[in-house]
């Protein structure tokens, strides 16, 4: 019996976490403008190049400033210079780890994008 309320209680510890996990996800809407190559909004990075849609977290993978420079097409960190290629992969350290790309999606008018993160 004992065995059975505890296996009881960890499987609703896990069902309870997990449906906790999912609805700390938030859903932003934001502004979208396909003609623009890159954006900064807000904690995102907008990426439009060659008919595809990305977005990132613009907090850098070194010590999480802000990322909100390009330089000759790529994502650069002001605070010790990390860079970013346009698909979010590191080219220059000292971060190591490419950005967190993040699920999206564009209106059907494609004026705004709504953000999950
Ligand atoms: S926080 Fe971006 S390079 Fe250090």
């Amino acid at each position: 019996m004992t065995v059975t309320i505890g296996l009881f209680v960890a499987i609703w510890n896990k069902i309870s976490l997990t449906q906790m996990n999912q609805s700390k996800k938030r859903k932003r809407t934001l502004p979208f403008d396909k003609s623009k190559q890159i954006a900064f909004i807000d904690e995102f990075i907008i990426i439009n190049q060659a008919g595809e849609t990305m977005v990132f977290l613009s907090h850098c993978t070194h010590l999480g400033c802000k990322i909100n420079q390009t330089n000759n097409s790529k994502l650069v960190c002001p605070c010790h210079g990390s860079e970013y290629d346009l698909d979010g992969q590191v080219i220059k350290g000292p971060a190591y780890k490419n950005l967190r790309a993040v699920n999206f999606e564009i209106s059907e008018n494609s004026s705004q994008i709504e953000i999950e993160n």
